[in-house]
This record gives structure tokens, sequence and C-alpha cells, in this order.
């Protein structure tokens, strides 16, 4: 097992630090920016059925869900396509309206969650047509689906779900940026200038992860509270959902995830100078209103973490600590914030003394209903 885990003191910090590789094997071949165009058999056999769906539905759990809800934002922005995302468990179990133009997208890691299957199997029943995008190859998922991606991301061993996240967003924001290109919503030169920046992100993945030790230390000053709040917004909304999950799995510390403008109708009742609140406030992304939302905190004496761009001056005046990820294209910016959020809970529970790898009563892949 000491082998397996390549020198990481866990499996999970072992897997945080292949998201650079593991993007990479995410498009490598299907990226193709001297050509100018994103290949995806799954999605170029079935081009007209998935460009012209009238909506696209994103069913998942977990995680999976989250990276479905970056998906959204990014389908919605760039190809204009309506997209609905929704908790599989929740789907099953109504008698939701589907037809035949729709496309539904399940998103799973392990390709086994009971609840994202029976949700294919019911779209499926009503006509849409089932795209999978899982890690694990031959999985049920990948083979009851009619088409699908896989994302690459190699096997992921912490119960705690970290690499298949990006692969996830990097696998969707592909078939987005081909569909986009498909059917005209984006330009030629803001396509190139997408796939060349995603052919950055590793990169400057490394250079978040470079932020590991001030991460540590920012971990040891709240490893002691009982509750902390994660907020973002747009984009990086999700990215606030999977930062309070992670620290939730393997920390056991209560957190919550919340879009920042919602703090005011309820939240902010919760914050005193006992809560830790981590904040995202990358440039662009509504910046302002997240600082606004910085001061309210302030104002009521809840401890801030950030997570800004490089060289931002402004919210290093407002919050008790900053962390740094490089500036990125604000759809893209999910890539590199939630590489902190990962670090934090990574270290968080470490220091707990928590059994990072396998959290109590969790499991890998949730096969029951
Ligand atoms: C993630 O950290 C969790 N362990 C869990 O939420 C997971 O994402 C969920 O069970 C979905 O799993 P899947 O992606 O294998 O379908």
């Amino acid at each position: 097992e000491q082998i397996e885990k390549g020198g990481y003191d866990h499996f999970m910090l072992k897997e945080i630090h292949e998201q650079p590789t593991a993007i990479k094997d995410t498009y490598r071949g299907r990226m193709l920016p001297d050509e100018g165009l994103i290949r995806m058999a799954g999605v170029d056999d079935n081009l007209e059925r998935i460009a012209n769906a009238k909506r696209i539905l994103i069913v998942a759990c977990g995680t999976s869900w989250h990276a479905g809800l970056v998906a959204e934002y990014i389908f919605e922005e760039l190809a204009r396509i309506p997209v609905e995302v929704e908790y599989a468990s929740e789907f099953r179990y109504r008698n939701p309206i589907i037809s035949e133009k729709d496309v539904i997208i399940a998103i799973s890691q392990s390709g086994e969650t009971a609840d994202t299957m029976a949700a294919i199997k019911l779209a499926k029943e009503k006509g849409a047509f089932a795209f999978g995008v899982c890690n694990v190859v031959g999985s049920s998922i990948s083979r009851e689906t009619h088409a699908g991606a896989y994302t690459h991301a190699g096997p992921e061993i912490g119960v705690a779900s970290t690499k298949a996240f990006t692969t996830q967003i990097t696998v969707l924001t592909l078939m987005a940026l081909k569909l986009a290109k498909h059917n005209g919503t984006i330009s030629n030169t803001d396509f190139m200038t997408y796939l060349q920046e995603m052919e950055r992100i590793p990169a400057k993945i490394e250079k978040a992860l470079e932020g590991d030790e001030h991460i540590k230390m920012i971990a040891d000053i709240y490893k002691d509270a009982r509750n902390c709040l994660y907020l973002g917004r747009g984009f990086n909304f999700p990215v606030a959902l999977e930062g309070a999950l992670k620290l939730k799995e393997i920390s056991y510390i209560h957190a919550e995830g919340y879009p920042a403008a919602e703090m005011k109708h309820g939240p902010i009742a919760l914050i005193d100078e006992e809560m830790p609140v981590v904040v995202i406030a990358t440039k662009k992304g509504h910046y302002e209103k997240v600082v606004s939302n910085i001061q309210e905190i302030k104002s009521r004496s809840g401890k801030i973490i950030a997570i800004v761009t490089e060289g931002d001056e402004e919210v290093r005046d407002l919050a008790d600590h900053v962390i740094e990820v490089p500036e990125t294209l604000e759809p893209l910016t999910p890539l590199l914030t939630t590489i902190p959020l990962q670090l934090l809970s990574y270290h968080i529970a470490v220091l707990l003394g928590k059994n990072v790898d396998q959290p109590r009563n969790l499991a890998k892949s949730v096969t029951v209903e």
C-alpha cells in the first residue's frame, strides 16, 4: 500500500497532486488546438442529437452532482442549451417530465451508483438520449448509456473524491465547447482562447498546489472549529458546496456551502467570532459583490479565509487569510479554486487524526438505494 501511495501519506493527497496529470490525460487526444477542434467520439457520433437537445438534464450524486452544477453554468454560458441538474435520487422518485428531445447526462466516478443508474433507466424509458461521464472503464453506467466520455482520471482510491471532480469538469467543458462551436454560439477566436487556456490549466494547478504549507498553517488555526461556512458565486458557487462536502466527509466538522448572496437570507445569523467563513473571491466572477459580502462577514467578526486571484490586494486588506490561485478564464476558475479547498480539508482531517482515506460511515461507491 505504501508503494501505491507513491510516497504520499494518504491516497487522497496523492490524488490531489495527480490532478495536473489527470487533467492532461482527460484532454489528451481530444483537444486539438492545431486543428482548431475537439474530438470526442461519444459526442461526434451523436452530434446532431446532442447539439439539438431541447434541454440537457444532468443527474448525479455527491461530488459528481457538484460537477454537474459547474457544467450547468458552463453549458449555458458557452453552448446556450438550457440545463437542469438534479440529484439522481430525487429525479427517480418523482414523475419527471422527459421528452425524446432531452439529453440526459449521468455523471459518476465509479459508474456504479445505484440512484444514478436508476435515473438513466427511467430517462431512457421515456425516450431521452443518455450520455455517461464515468471514470471507471466498463462500469455499469458506462454500459447502460447510449454514449459517453470517460474522464481518464486513473483509479481514485480515497473515498473523498478529488481528481474525479476536476476531470469531470474538464470533460464537460470540452463537451460544452464542442457543442458551442457546432451551434455557432462561440466565435472561433474565443474557442481557440479556451483551448489554449485549457492547456495552461495543469501548470496553474501545480502553482495552486504550491500553497500547501500555507494552507496547512491555516488548517492548524481552524481545526477545532465546530462549524464552517463556504461561500461562492456563479461558477464558484458549486465549488463552495464541494469545499463544504470535503470538510464534512473527512474531518466531521459541520460545514455548509452557499451562494454568497444568499448569506443575507439566513446564514448570516450564524456568523460570529467562532465562525470561519471560506469565501471564493477570484477576480471577475462578481468580484465587487463578493467583496461586499466579505465586508458583511467582517463587520460581524467572522473569520475570513479568502481564495483570491494572484496579486489581489483588496481582499487581502479585509480577510484574515488569503490563498492565491492563478488567473484564468472565468468558466475555468473552478478547476483552480477547488485545489486549496481540497488541501484545507485534507490538512484539517490529518491534524485531527481522522481516517482520511476511509472516513467513517462512507463507502467509495454507493450501490444501494
Ligand atoms: C465524494 O467525495 C463522495 N464520496 C460522494 O459524494 C460521491 O461523489 C458520490 O457518492 C457519487 O459517486 P459516483 O461519482 O461514483 O457516482
